[in-house]
């Protein structure tokens, strides 16, 4: 080499590759640690590539972590939900041009690579253009809970303005999309949530709020009610199948989302039968096209009736962190991953 010639040595930060949250093994919160020079993926037929702005958190996240949902191929990126701007397209693409903001959901699991990087390929089938006024972060934390509030509600249980919903569990991440989508539609809500959350449930349109603890919830469920609910969201089986029924009206619908199994000591003392109850229970992830719910929520983003709120924001390096959070903390809505 000619001496004062400069030689470029390739460095981790160029453009083909990016940092991203990885895990070799499945585990606990601590299989997880970033990585720098982790090659920056090519978008394929019908894929876009998206600088990611954020990638929230989800009780599912940890559950391809451990191992206990299924399969994912390793070296593993977490991360359902995505925001962010489209770096490039892939073959086949259209409607989406390098710099449109956009927002999804349902990859991090075993067909795609999660958002939890700088970069993430995410199919064009599950997302949708942000509109101007909303939040690229917000949009990020948005996916799977506001999705899964909207088939609860407006798909599978056809809540009319007219009705009476429960959501159990109104300060969660599901359940404080489920306020605002169900007050949106004009439904009366009735909802739970620790004391320290009432007042803030409240204000995202709330009509009651519970504390989940007292010993008369039902009868205080049925009170605000006139006599009982025509619709619940249930994202805890085992607690609630029974006393869903107990509080319902006559033909209610009650959506189950929760992870955990009914108990399969459940049987109905009753009230389920007599009040002709249907029972559905549903995952995000069977949504027969996901840019339809999420066009629904990119709208009511836009509109200043569904806001995301945020308890914490975490960079890559505390994504472990993150990860224990969502499953042994209390907070108001959402945690996020900002890169
Ligand atoms: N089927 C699906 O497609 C689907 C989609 C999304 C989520 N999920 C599942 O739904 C569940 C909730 O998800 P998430 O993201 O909303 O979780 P999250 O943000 O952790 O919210 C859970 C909420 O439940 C509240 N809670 C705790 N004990 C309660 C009780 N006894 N009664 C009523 N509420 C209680 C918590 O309040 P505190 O803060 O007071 O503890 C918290 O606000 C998880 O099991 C998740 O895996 C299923």
């Amino acid at each position: 080499m000619a001496a004062g010639t400069l030689t470029l040595i390739p460095q981790y930060g160029d453009e083909s590759h990016m940092r991203a949250v990885r895990l070799h093994e499945h585990g606990g919160p601590d299989v997880l640690t970033v990585e720098d020079g982790v090659d920056r993926p090519t978008p394929g037929e019908g894929e876009l590539l998206v600088e990611v702005a954020a990638a929230s958190v989800n009780p599912v996240d940890t559950y391809f972590r451990d191992g206990s949902y299924e399969p994912v191929g390793l070296p593993f990126t977490p991360g359902v939900d995505y925001a962010g701007t489209v770096a490039a397209v892939g073959d086949g693409v259209e409607g989406f041009e390098a710099g449109d903001r956009v927002f999804g959901t349902g990859i991090g699991n075993a067909g795609y690579q999660g958002a939890c990087a700088e970069y993430a390929t995410v199919p064009t089938d599950r997302t949708v253009h942000l509109p101007d006024g909303a939040d690229l972060t917000e949009a990020g934390a948005a996916g799977v809970v506001a999705v899964t509030a909207w088939r609860a509600l407006v798909d599978h249980a056809g809540l009319d303005p007219a009705e009476d919903v429960l959501v159990h569990g109104g300060a969660g991440g599901v359940g404080h999309a489920a306020v605002q989508i169900a007050d949106a539609v004009s439904a009366k809500v009735h909802t739970t949530a620790g004391p320290e959350y009432h007042d803030s449930v409240s204000a995202l349109g709330a009509d009651t709020v519970l504390d989940y603890g007292r010993d008369d919830l039902a009868d205080a469920v049925r009170d605000a009610s006139d006599g009982g609910v025509d619709v619940v969201l249930d994202h805890r089986l085992d607690d609630y199948l029974q006393f869903d029924a107990d509080v319902a009206a006559q033909r209610a619908r009650v959506v189950g989302i929760g992870e955990n199994s009914p108990d399969p000591g459940f049987t109905d003392d009753g009230a389920a039968r007599s009040k002709d109850v249907s029972y559905q229970f549903m995952s995000m992830f069977n949504t027969p096209d996901l840019r339809v719910p999420l066009r629904g929520v990119a709208h009511l983003l836009a509109d200043d009736r569904l806001s995301i709120q945020l308890a914490e924001t975490y960079d890559l390096g505390e994504a472990g962190e993150a990860q224990r959070a969502v499953l042994e903390d209390s907070f108001l809505g959402k945690l996020v991953v900002t890169p």
